[in-house]
């Protein structure tokens, strides 16, 4: 067991922040994703006309070899598209497949993409006050498709590990993208 001592973090419940600064988040631009959108073409001009951030989420310090450990913090996923797609996080497995997460909408509105290495897929709206459930084995991507920044605190077990290779070769099954100005799912023409 590891010697964590009890903490207290705040965290804006809009804003998603942690104000005090006691910790800070890792930033993910289109730049650390090009080939994960459909459009890469799209991408590539929107990295040249400045790279906009895409997103940024809260990882704590906490010991990454112990199954007692719970990791938790915010992600804060900007509107926008790249082409017709929405912005979206990269999305992974755990390395401990089994291991199982919670999100929870703070502001905000999307959707979570899953899918198994079996090939079952399923995608969930989440905003302000609804408690999302990805189970184990079910690979997990957020996808901001309203018009502000959708927040959602999240916690999952500290030794879980992050698989994001088998996503970057493969991508999803699904993606989620504007038609007649309203999200839709369709197949990915890559897959
Ligand atoms: C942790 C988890 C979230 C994501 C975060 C960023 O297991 O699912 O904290 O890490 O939303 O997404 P990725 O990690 O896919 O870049
Ligand atoms: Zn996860």
């Amino acid at each position: 067991m590891s010697d964590v001592k009890p903490f207290v973090l705040d965290f804006d419940l809009v804003s998603g922040f942690c104000t005090s600064g006691k910790v800070k988040p890792t930033q993910r631009r289109v730049s650390d994703m090009v080939a994960q959108f459909a459009n890469e073409t799209a991408a590539r001009a929107m990295v040249e006309g400045g790279d906009p951030l895409l997103y940024e989420f809260y990882g704590l310090d906490l010991p990454e070899d112990d199954s007692g450990v719970l990791q938790f913090g915010t992600t804060i996923l900007y509107p926008g598209k790249v082409g017709e797609e929405y912005f979206m996080t990269k999305g992974h497995f755990h390395t401990i497949l089994d291991t199982s997460e919670i999100y929870y909408g703070l502001s905000g509105h999307g959707m979570m993409l899953m899918e198994t290495p079996e090939g079952q897929v399923d995608w969930k709206e989440i905003g302000p006050g609804e408690a999302l459930y990805v189970p184990g084995r079910w690979a997990h991507r957020s996808i901001n498709t309203g018009t502000e920044p959708l927040v959602m605190f999240f916690v999952y077990r500290g030794d879980a590990g992050h698989d994001y290779g088998t996503i970057e070769e493969k991508g999803y099954r699904k993606l989620v993208v504007e038609r007649d100005g309203k999200p839709a799912v369709i197949d990915n023409p890559k897959w």
